[in-house]
């Protein structure tokens, strides 16, 4: 058994209780960030940014959004002219956290397509509802500008009715994953108890499901991926994101010609899935801090892990969409044109050099190669047409 005491917040100690005293690391993940009253996002807690709990890079500035924006520009001009010229399009961001993605981009286009922007509708897909509130206080300015920004729910689109863009910029590290543990020769579900003594939590196991098992026997099978490896030693762990292909076939009904960017933190299956990464890549984060504890101050701070970039692909390809390509987010954004924004900052803030280090500094942490930069940008497509296609700046 592995034991990581750690505090207890009543509410949760009540559910595992209620539950018979262990819960699956799946339920207490899903607890700890969705909870609606007590959850980091359900309650709309989160505090993203340089003055909260850990950066995004819509979070840090504009920019993100500005150079996202260009790519997002050009595949809806495509778009307009190559197949869908009288059709109304669709961006559609999911998890938008507090809103500065989805506020970046519109300031944006209003900039550059204005005319444009009476074509498209905004959609945000957000399940939390404390977010809901961050967001529209967010992007009140605009709504009041009378931009078309809807929130929905996946279900209430209908099949194959998506024509446009759809991005997740880091969603899918928030999407409650299991977690596999190898113990005593066998593997274990990893789960969540409570001291009967001491009302703390620590980490413990619960029998594998078959539906794990069948997941992980498949993963061998189409991508070579031996869980646990060869030379795992007892307690060897690493997550299994169960829930990725069920969101990507849902979204992939809802499709009729779209793209879908996923931008994540994501490892090589070589790297995730070896005796070297012995207790896989979940951690919290709080106050700029990364916490290895996963069971450190449920509710009050992120919990998340990385995609595996084999696996994603596959569950993307399984559900039937088209890899178009992945790249780095560094690679991505200095094709976008970050290199010509970093020239730009002698010119824009003059002999305010204090301002001018600290715009070099947020765009330097988009393109950081051992953190943001190192982000993989995953593109798919769906066309009904299938031999169409259309180009992606981002890859040049
Ligand atoms: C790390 S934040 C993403 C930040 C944001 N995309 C940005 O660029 O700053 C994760 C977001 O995903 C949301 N989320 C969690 N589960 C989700 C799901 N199943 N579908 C869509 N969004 C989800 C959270 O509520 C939160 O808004």
């Amino acid at each position: 058994m592995n034991s990581l005491p750690a505090n207890n917040p009543d509410w949760l100690v009540k559910k595992i209780i209620q539950m018979g005293g262990t819960i699956s690391f799946y339920d207490y993940m899903n607890f700890v960030l969705n909870d609606p009253v007590n959850g980091y996002y359900g309650s709309g807690k989160a505090k993203l940014g340089v003055g909260g709990d850990f950066v995004t890079s819509s979070s840090l500035s504009d920019d993100f959004a500005f150079l996202v924006g260009r790519q997002i520009e050009d595949w809806l001009f495509q778009f307009k002219s190559v197949f869908l010229s009288n059709q109304k399009l669709a961006v559609i961001e999911f998890g938008a956290g507090d809103g500065s993605f989805m506020s970046g981009l519109i300031k944006y286009l209003l900039g550059s397509s204005k005319n444009f922007l009476k074509g498209v509708s905004f959609i945000i897909i957000e399940p939390n509802k404390g977010m809901v509130e961050k967001q529209k206080n967010k992007l009140e300015d605009l709504l009041s500008l009378g931009i078309d920004i809807l929130w929905k729910g996946l279900e209430e689109v209908e099949e194959n009715n998506i024509n446009g863009i759809v991005i997740a910029n880091e969603v899918l590290d928030a999407l409650p994953v299991e977690r596999i543990t190898f113990s005593k020769e066998k593997l274990f579900r990893q789960a969540v108890s409570i001291d009967k003594k001491s009302y703390r939590l620590f980490l413990d196991e619960m029998p594998i499901t078959s539906e794990l098992e069948k997941s992980i026997e498949l993963a061998k099978s189409e991508l070579g991926i031996t869980i646990p490896p060869k030379d795992a030693l007892e307690g060897w762990t690493t997550e299994w994101h169960v829930d990725n292909s069920e969101w990507l076939k849902a979204l992939y009904g809802k499709i009729n010609n779209g793209i879908l960017l996923i931008i994540d933190y994501a490892k090589e299956a070589e790297k995730y899935y070896t005796s070297r990464n012995s207790d896989g890549t979940m951690v919290t984060y709080k106050n700029q801090k990364m916490i290895p504890n996963v069971l450190d101050s449920p509710g009050n701070c992120d919990l998340t892990s990385h995609l595996c970039v084999e696996t994603l692909i596959n569950d993307a390809e399984n559900v039937g969409f088209n890899t178009v390509g992945i790249t780095k987010q560094g690679e991505a954004l200095l094709a976008l044109g970050l290199a010509e924004r970093l020239y730009g900052i002698q010119k824009e803030f003059k002999e305010d050099l204090s301002n001018a280090l600290l715009r070099r500094e947020t765009l330097l942490r988009l393109v950081d190669p051992v953190c943001l930069g190192d982000f993989k940008w995953f593109v798919f497509n769906k066309f009904k047409e299938k031999k169409k296609n259309i180009n992606s700046s981002c890859f040049r």
